[in-house]
């Protein structure tokens, strides 16, 4: 499925080099760019790490038996942080690049692996064999609605029947009028598809759209719904301003 889409996705997150990948793709900000030395990227690396692992983990009773999914997951910085917790931690990546890296970077942690996906589907997880699904600073990036869910789907069929889903994404900002007029044209001119207006920067004069597409909070809980997957937290605003972080479950009672 979308065979371009997928090819002009890998193009961006195949960076050349480790520290790239680590440092201007995974972990994106202002205080990345301002430095090339490497020992303070790694102790931002780090903060963010730190930062970002109570986000994940909010309300999830992360148990010592359990199998935990993670889609997008580079090149595991949160899998190895999680995998002293659980059974067993399991990402998928679409870029060929960074499951390289994971290799390396998860070859001391047995219970920790990595897979390269097609970018929309868990293909090769078995049905209802996942107790924990979460995503972070991925479901940002995606920038087809269909690929959403396209993921949703496959979330609820691979959690186990009670098994819990956290993912962070945008959530649907203001925009100004010119912007909203230019989405109006966008299909007419055959962009439909990449309809965000964001500009990612992620390294001097390299500019590309490449924000995924954005929910308001209601409709994001109608299409988790219609996925099967029961909504039971919503906040806005943990981590940034414009972030949603949506806990579901999947039924208990559902068909596995
Ligand atoms: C900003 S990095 C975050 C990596 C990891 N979640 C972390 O926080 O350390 C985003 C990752 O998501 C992957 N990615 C982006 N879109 C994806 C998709 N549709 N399916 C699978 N992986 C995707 C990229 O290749 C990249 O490794």
């Amino acid at each position: 499925m979308h065979k371009e889409w997928l090819a002009d996705t890998r193009r961006f997150w195949d960076a050349d080099s480790e520290f790239e990948a680590k440092y201007r793709r995974i972990c994106s900000s202002s205080d990345f760019d301002a430095t090339q030395d490497e020992d303070e990227s790694r102790r931002l690396w780090d903060e963010e790490t730190d930062r970002a692992i109570p986000q994940i983990t909010h309300g999830i009773p992360i148990s010592a038996d359990w199998t935990c999914l993670e889609i997008g997951c580079g090149i595991g910085r949160l899998l190895k942080a999680l995998a002293p917790r659980c059974g067993r931690a399991v990402g998928v990546d679409l870029s060929e690049k960074m499951v390289a890296w994971a290799g390396d970077y998860l070859a001391d942690i047995p219970n920790a692996e990595v897979r390269l996906n097609d970018g929309c589907s868990l293909s090769g997880v078995e049905d209802a064999s996942i107790d924990f699904v979460y995503s972070h600073l991925a479901f940002q990036h995606i920038t087809l609605f269909e690929v959403v869910d396209a993921y949703l789907a496959e979330i609820a069929r691979v959690l186990k029947p009670g098994g819990y889903c956290r993912i962070q994404n945008w959530r649907d900002a203001p925009k100004p009028v010119g912007e909203s007029l230019k989405d109006l044209v966008r299909p007419l001119l055959g962009r439909g598809k990449y309809r965000s207006s964001r500009l990612w920067t992620w390294a001097e004069g390299k500019k590309v759209k490449f924000g995924g597409v954005v929910f308001h909070p209601r409709e994001w809980r109608k299409t988790l719904r219609k996925a099967g997957l029961h909504v039971v937290d919503l906040e806005i605003g943990v981590g940034h301003d414009f972030w949603m972080w949506t806990t579901s479950r999947k039924p208990s009672n559902a068909r596995r």
